[in-house]
C-alpha cells in the first residue's frame, strides 16, 4: 500500500509516499480500506514540533526524541472495511465506517488497522467519505470541551479562532446546545461565521473582544491568544475559559484560577470517545453539524495538504483524497 510518511521532523517536505505492506487486522481489529482522510494541526504540530510554549521537551517524548515514533500521521479518516479480525462481531468487510485514530494516528496510508472497540462507527451512505473524515478532530474536541464546561442553552458563548477546524465546530455546536454565539475571525470569513448560526461576529483586526463591554459564560481560545489574564473581564463571575490551546504555564496556574475566582480554566488534550464520533454522525445526517473544508487534495499531494495547514490560515479542514 502507499503511506504518506514522516521519518523526521521538520516543514512539510519531509512527507513522503513510501510503499508499505498493507497491514493484517489483529483478532479484534478490523484494516479500513481508506477514502478520505485530513490533515490538521495535529499532524502539523508532531511533523513540525512546533508545540505551545512549555511543551517542546513533553512533545519529544510523546511523540519521539529525534524523529516521529509513529511516522504515518493522520488522526481521521472515513472508508470501508476491508478485512476482519477473527474475533469483531460488531464489523463486516465492505462497512463503510469513519474512525477517529487520534493520538495513535496512522490515517495517512490506503489502509490502517483499528480496534473495533476504539473510536469507529458506521459511515450513513447519505454522508461522503469526504464530510465523515473531518468530522471527528474539531467535532469531538468542541463536544469534550462543552461537557467539562457544563454549557447550558441561553449561555453566551464567545469562539476564537472560530473559522478553524476546531473553532468552526464549535460555533455550530454551541448554536445546537441553545447557546448564543460571538465568533472572532477575520473579516474575510464573517459571512461564514454567520451562515453556521453565529449570532455576533467579531474582526480580530479591528475590534479586541477582550476590552468590549460585552461578558461571556464561556470564552473557547482555539488560538492561544486569549489567557486568562487577558480575558478575565470579559468573563461573567461564573464564566469558563476553554483553553483548547494553552501554554505550559498557563495550565499550571488554571487550578489557582479555579480555585479562588469561581471562575474557571479548562485545558487538556479533548477526549477520545466512540460516543462522541456516534453523536457527530447523528448530528452530521441531521444537517445540524456540517464540518467546514477548506482545500481537496489528491493523496499524491499530500506534502501541499500540510503546507496548506502549515499557514494557520485554513477555514475548517484540509481534505486528502486517498482512493
Ligand atoms: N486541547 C486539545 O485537545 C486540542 C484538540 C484539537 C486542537 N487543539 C489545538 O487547537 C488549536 C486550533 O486548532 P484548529 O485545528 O482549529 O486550527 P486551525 O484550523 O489551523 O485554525 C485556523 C484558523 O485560525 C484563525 N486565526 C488565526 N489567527 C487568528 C486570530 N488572531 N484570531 C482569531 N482567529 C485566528 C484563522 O482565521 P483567519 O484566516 O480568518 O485569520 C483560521 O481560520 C491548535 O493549536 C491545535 O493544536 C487542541
Amino acid at each position: 500500500m502507499q503511506a504518506a510518511v514522516c521519518t523526521r521532523y521538520g516543514p512539510p517536505s519531509v512527507v513522503r509516499i513510501e510503499e508499505r505492506p498493507v497491514p493484517v487486522p489483529a483478532a479484534n481489529e478490523v484494516c479500513i480500506r481508506v477514502r478520505a482522510t485530513t490533515v490538521s494541526t495535529a499532524d502539523w504540530r508532531v511533523r513540525s514540533q512546533c508545540m505551545p510554549h512549555g511543551f517542546g521537551l513533553a512533545g519529544r517524548l510523546a511523540f519521539g526524541l529525534h524523529a516521529p515514533r509513529q511516522p504515518i500521521l493522520g488522526t481521521e479518516l472515513a472508508g470501508d472495511i476491508d478485512a476482519v479480525g477473527a474475533h469483531v462481531t460488531a464489523f463486516a468487510e465492505g462497512d463503510a465506517v469513519v474512525a477517529f485514530t487520534g493520538a495513535a494516528m496512522g490515517a495517512h496510508a490506503e489502509y490502517r488497522c483499528v480496534r473495533a472497540d476504539r473510536v469507529i462507527v458506521r459511515k450513513p451512505a447519505t454522508l461522503s467519505y469526504d464530510v465523515a473524515a473531518a468530522l471527528a478532530f474539531g467535532g469531538t474536541t468542541a463536544l469534550d470541551f462543552f461537557r467539562r464546561a457544563a454549557l447550558c442553552a441561553d449561555e453566551h458563548v464567545l469562539v476564537n479562532g472560530a473559522s478553524g477546524t476546531v473553532g468552526s465546530a464549535m460555533v455550530q455546536l454551541a448554536v445546537h446546545a441553545g447557546a448564543e454565539v460571538t465568533a472572532v475571525c477575520s473579516g474575510a470569513n464573517a459571512d461564514a461565521m454567520r451562515q453556521l448560526g453565529a449570532a455576533h461576529v467579531v474582526d480580530y483586526a479591528h475590534t479586541d473582544f477582550a476590552r468590549e463591554r460585552a461578558r461571556y459564560d464561556v470564552i473557547a481560545d482555539c488560538v492561544g491568544n486569549a489567557p486568562y489574564a487577558r480575558v478575565r473581564d470579559a468573563l461573567t463571575p461564573r464564566g469558563r475559559l476553554l483553553a483548547v490551546l494553552a501554554t505550559l504555564p498557563a495550565m499550571l496556574r488554571a487550578p489557582w484560577v479555579n480555585a479562588t475566582t469561581g471562575r474557571r480554566v479548562i485545558a487538556g488534550p479533548a477526549a477520545e470517545r466512540v460516543d462522541d464520533l456516534r453523536t457527530l454522525v447523528d448530528l452530521a445526517v441531521a444537517g445540524v453539524f456540517t464540518p467546514c473544508l477548506d482545500a481537496h487534495f489528491a493523496f499524491a499531494d499530500i506534502a501541499r495538504a500540510h503546507a496548506r495547514v502549515d499557514t494557520g490560515r485554513k477555514r475548517g479542514s484540509v481534505l486528502v483524497e486517498v482512493a
